[in-house]
């Protein structure tokens, strides 16, 4: 694993902040100095000012993330972030994202291999969405989005749609691009009112009330893996 991605999963940086560990010469590789390309091998010992770095244990947190946070790491303007709202000394990152205003599933990782295939088109993990819209969007409109919408970055893929009542639907996607159900549901004519992700991967908040967090069971963390060929 590189360097600066050892260091994040250790905790003690971000990966930016490790490249600037890194490049103020502060961090060494079995006694020779940390280069910004250099592998870290099992064996080998990183020290940071002299003091010895291990590797963290890895964690996966499920977040019921609530309206109004920002899903990022840090944000330059100081707005509030799921990772502010997990606790515990072992620095987790987003997998994937969901839009400020939307609530629910989110995951959070510090398993770079696990999280990189999760959010990869490739593996088109399952996402859950259910939508409140404006007006009362007709069967029509139904099998549009289940066929298939144009946007502005190509048609989306076939997805099961169906309505929960008559300004609510349910979508379950495999594809996550940005802002996909808003711009869906705008380009049939009826944009979001709210939006929440009820399931990702097949995990749900469970009794997670909005802004709570737990970490995953060993078993869940097995079905993942599984589930992306890990
Ligand atoms: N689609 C959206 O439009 N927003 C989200 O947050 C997630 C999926």
């Amino acid at each position: 694993m590189r360097l600066n991605a050892y260091l994040a999963r250790a905790g003690v940086a971000s990966r930016r902040g490790a490249d600037e560990l890194i490049k103020s010469g502060r961090v060494t590789v079995d006694g020779k100095p940390g280069e910004l390309n250099t592998f870290v091998g099992a064996t080998d010992v990183v020290r940071v000012d002299g003091r010895e770095v291990g590797k963290q244990a890895l964690r996966h947190v499920l977040l019921n993330k609530p309206r109004g946070t920002i899903t990022t790491a840090r944000d330059p303007k100081g707005r509030p972030t799921v990772v502010d709202l997990v606790g515990g000394d072992v620095r987790v990152v987003p997998v994937g994202r969901l839009d400020r205003d939307t609530t629910g599933v989110l995951l959070l990782t510090n398993d770079g291999p696990l999280a990189h295939r999760l959010a990869h088109p490739r593996y088109g993990v399952e996402k859950t969405y259910v939508a409140d819209v404006t007006g009362e969007p007709g069967d029509d409109v139904v099998s549009a989005l289940a066929q298939g919408v144009e946007l502005e970055d190509g048609r989306t893929a076939p997805a099961r749609v169906r309505r929960l009542g008559p300004s609510r639907l349910e979508l379950v996607l495999h594809e996550g691009r940005n802002r996909q159900v808003r711009r869906m549901l705008e380009a049939v004519g009826h944009p979001v009112v709210r939006l929440r992700r009820a399931r990702y991967a097949g995990l749900g908040p469970g009794r997670l009330r909005p802004g709570a967090w737990r970490e995953l069971t060993r078993d869940e963390v097995r079905a993942l893996r599984r589930l992306v060929g890990l």
